[in-house]
């Protein structure tokens, strides 16, 4: 009788997905296969699709293949309740007019490479000067504007997207083709996304792999996040100069609003008189993350919403994270049902290689030879309070 009642749920939520979203499914007849949907063509005529990664807990992640984007995660609130809680646009296009990064796979190298320039084994490399005097998220056209292949590698135990970007010799002015592989996984038992990022490349280089997805985990994406409480595992951050480049410093946080060691809100301390507050126009810094172990994933954020329970729980194994408060949304960013994303209605929560590392000896190396494998990954874990 349970498994009646069960079959025709699962029978009726494929039917619901068919008739609202148009999906088809990967592979008929395996319980498994992920439904995807088209998801439009690019101007230069190339065709999107988008995968839907759900468990049977009410936690759903659409990723679509433009980018490897993320552009919708929902997840349960204290009461059961599933919302989406995280900014993005409801077409195709949005994402490639956008200039926000929603929800992308930001590469080669996530955030600024100072002038745009670095060296490496004595050779000068020359990017896109893409914000202000620095490079920025790869450069004018980085992988979150870049269509990748798909492949489904569901399993029993998890619905598995994997999705490929092959990137030239040269590609924004990088050096060395780089084939990457960005994995999203959604566990049958858990509600969590993981992220791997694996990268190989024929010629020395430097990486550095992201995702850009802005959360609100109030559900209501057009409400800002500065109630969020946010407990960061970081004693030391970067600090930067006023065009957002860190000046090799590791500065500790005691004593200032960048003190995330306990839980605070996000606003709490968001306006005080500080320099780096100032530089950043809010939080938009990198955080050294403790390591009690040399490798594996660790936790490195913890977020709790208090209005709806939802807890953010940001595992990985990079060695940095940055968190950015939204900052730069001014409501011109029109997004999903038409809501127009204001000032600080989304925080990142960026887990990676320190910014500008190429230019500072200081700092994890991210450079990557050929014969090695650069693998990351991070965890996106919820829960409720
Ligand atoms: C990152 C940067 C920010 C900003 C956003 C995108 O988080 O650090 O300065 O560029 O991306 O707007």
């Amino acid at each position: 009788m349970v498994l009646m009642i069960t079959r025709f749920a699962v029978g009726f939520f494929l039917l619901t997905l068919v008739g609202v979203f148009g999906v088809t499914f990967a592979g008929r007849g395996s319980q498994n296969k992920l439904p995807v949907a088209d998801f439009g063509k690019t101007k230069d005529g190339v065709s999107v699709s988008k995968f839907v990664l759900a468990n049977s807990k009410g936690f759903e992640a659409i990723v679509s293949s433009y980018g490897a984007t993320l552009v919708s995660l929902k997840v349960p609130d204290r009461s059961g309740r599933p919302a989406d809680v995280v900014l993005g646009y409801d077409s195709l296009e949005g994402y490639e007019n956008g200039s926000s990064y929603f929800g992308g796979t930001i590469g080669r190298y996530g955030n600024r490479i100072a002038k745009g320039q670095f060296t490496l084994n004595g050779q000068l490399f020359h990017l896109p000067q893409n914000d202000g005097p620095n490079c920025l998220h790869g450069g004018k056209i980085g992988f979150n504007k870049r269509v990748w292949t798909a492949v489904d590698r569901s399993r029993a135990d998890a619905q598995v997207l994997e999705l490929s970007y092959t990137s030239g010799d040269g590609e924004e002015g990088f050096p060395g083709q780089l084939k990457v592989h960005v994995t999203y996984t959604v566990p049958a038992g858990k509600n969590e996304l993981r992220i791997d990022y694996e990268a190989t490349t024929d010629k020395d280089t430097v990486v550095n792999l992201t995702n850009h997805s802005y959360f609100n985990l109030s559900g209501n994406l057009g409400a800002d996040i500065l109630r969020h409480e946010l407990l960061l595992h970081a004693r030391k951050f970067t600090p930067v100069d006023a065009t957002l480049i860190p000046t090799g410093e590791l500065r500790v946080v005691a004593g200032t609003p960048f003190d995330f060691t306990k839980s605070k809100a996000i606003g709490a301390r968001i306006e005080q008189p500080d320099e780096q507050l100032k530089f950043g126009h809010g939080y938009d810094h990198n955080w050294v993350l403790e390591r009690t172990k040399q490798a594996g994933l660790q936790t490195a954020a913890e977020v709790f919403e208090p209005t709806s329970g939802r807890v953010l729980d940001v595992l990985t194994t990079e060695p940095g994270i940055q968190f950015y408060s939204g900052n730069f949304l001014d409501g011109t960013a029109v997004g999903k049902g038409g809501q127009a994303y204001a000032h600080r209605t989304g925080f990142c929560l960026e887990t990676q290689h320190f910014p500008d590392s190429p230019n500072h000896a200081n700092f994890p190396s991210t450079e990557l030879k050929p014969g090695q494998t650069y693998r990351t990954s991070t965890i996106f874990r919820f829960s409720t309070r």
